[in-house]
């Protein structure tokens, strides 16, 4: 049986020979300082040693750095090891067979980095391990959960009054905003969803873009609306929605926008989904997992505009504000209709004077995603936001400025931070595409494109330097023409 006797205590009762084997490891440290002190600078020690790493490191893994994860094929254990033990098992074996996504050449899919205040938050809060739930577990995370809140209005420009959730990713920002939208259409017809479900409620239109990413169409599915059962309005050749082509509507409906086309980057016509939607009392929610972002820089906003007059926003915090997985943003102009959604029941609708996290969230117990919000805000301000999504989006400009210049196809015009490119036939881009990755100079992925097989470049991380992106360029260059 083990017995707990604090942190300090849980390292201090493994076997003596362990703890004198691991005081003899960290004779660096001077005696005064205590085992739990000890474990984590060595852990600072470890995990900044990675992160400087990744300047030269290639940004897979060696085919060594895999095959030695067999180090972790073990029975359970059937006694205790010392934490130091653990640690250094993982770090030594752990580390080398991550993929560099905090790294600076790490452009696949759209990954951020993790900004060094976020990591130190994160730490922290770690350390503290809150239960964000309720007010009375945590005050400090309840508080944070407010703060960042207010913040990330204000920094979204969406209104004041909005409520909002802290969830693990864009894929649950779009199931919590569109169970609230569930909630509220059909409530105005006099249905309540939360207590009798589907079985005989009026149908729901859903209008989507024919683009809309796969995750909506997730959300739809798990809320009993159905993938399939949809309307798709057609797109342009950069994925955004023709408002010309938004169907009329009647009853309960929900329209589903996009602020940041995954491929593309391009946004769908805000101001004219709005229009036509609210025309009929229909809810109108964005999927702006990363695109959302633009809306905090001067220069990218007038992609946005229109945004703020949606109902509801699904964004990620793990994307473009770097902050460490996993976060994601779900807002709800009106407060009330993600409650509804969410409140464990309706017994616990009634407002109360505090706002009480767990009835934002599908999650009644959770870690508090807000800490890292507040210190990736608090750390940047609102300067150093704008110039984060300037600077990526510089990045993804010269990418297919240099692209070009060599002749080659860019598939979409880079209005943000993703660019796609093709080299030749799709054989051949697969080629240029398993040579990148098996270089390991940088990491992008595939996709495809209205009839193209493409490589997209996502520029989403605060470390991606300019020299980071010349030297992946010259890579993607020569191999692409070892290729041809
Ligand atoms: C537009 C869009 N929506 C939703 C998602 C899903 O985000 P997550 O992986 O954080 O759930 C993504 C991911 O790239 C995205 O680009």
């Amino acid at each position: 049986m083990v017995e707990w006797h604090g942190f300090a205590g849980a390292v201090k009762r493994m076997p003596q020979t362990t703890i004198q084997r691991n005081r003899a490891k960290l004779r660096a440290y001077p005696e005064e300082v205590s085992m739990s002190e000890q474990l984590l600078q060595e852990t600072a020690r470890r995990a900044a040693r990675y992160l400087e790493s990744l300047t030269d490191r290639d940004v897979v893994p060696t085919d060594e750095a895999v095959e030695n994860l067999s180090k972790f094929d073990e029975e359970l254990p059937e006694g205790p090891s010392a934490a130091q033990d653990v640690l250094a098992l993982l770090d030594d074996f752990g580390s080398p067979a991550t993929v560099a996504t905090a790294g600076g050449r790490y452009f696949g899919f759209v990954i951020g980095g993790v900004l060094p205040a976020t990591l130190a938050a994160n730490w922290l809060a770690g350390a503290w391990d809150q239960n964000v739930g309720l007010v009375v577990m945590s005050p400090i995370a309840a508080k944070l959960e407010d703060v960042a809140l207010s913040w990330l209005l204000d920094i979204l420009k969406l209104p004041a009054e909005s409520g909002g959730a802290f969830v693990t990713g864009a894929s649950m920002a779009n199931f919590t905003c569109l169970a609230a939208a569930r909630h509220a259409v059909l409530a105005r017809v006099g249905w309540d969803v939360e207590a009798q479900g589907l079985y005989g409620a009026p149908e729901i239109t859903v209008v989507v873009g024919e683009e809309a990413h796969s995750t909506l169409f997730k959300a739809l599915a798990m809320l009993g609306l159905g993938r399939e059962r949809v309307i798709r309005v057609p797109v342009d050749g950069q994925g955004r929605m023709l408002a010309e082509q938004l169907p009329q509507l009647s009853g309960p409906a929900i329209v589903c926008v996009q602020a940041g086309n995954v491929n593309t980057g391009a946004f769908d016509p805000f101001r004219e989904a709005c229009e036509i939607a609210h025309r009929v009392g229909a809810w109108v929610h964005v999927d702006g997992a990363f695109g959302l972002w633009a809306a905090a820089s001067t220069e990218y906003a007038h992609l946005a505009v229109g945004v703020e007059q949606a109902d509801s926003w699904a964004t990620d915090a793990h994307k473009w504000l770097n902050v460490p997985y996993d976060s994601g943003l779900a807002l709800v102009r009106d407060a009330q209709q993600l409650r509804g959604a969410m409140a464990l029941s309706a017994a616990y609708l009634p407002q109360r004077e505090k706002r009480e996290p767990f009835a934002y969230t599908p999650e009644a117990s959770r870690r508090a995603r807000a800490v890292e919000v507040w210190a990736a805000l608090k750390s940047l301000g609102r300067k150093g936001v704008a110039e984060l999504i300037e600077m990526d989006c510089r990045h993804a400009r010269r990418f297919a400025e240099g692209l070009r210049a060599a002749g080659y196809e860019v598939l979409n015009e880079v209005v943000l931070n993703q660019v796609l490119v093709k080299f030749g036939d799709a054989e051949t881009t697969r080629r240029v595409l398993q040579a990148i990755q098996e270089d390991g100079t940088l990491w992008v992925g595939e996709t495809h494109w209205q009839g193209h097989t493409a490589i997209r470049i996502s520029v989403s991380s605060w470390a991606t330097t300019a020299a980071d992106v010349e030297r992946s360029l010259e890579a993607i260059l020569r191999i692409a023409q070892e290729q041809a």
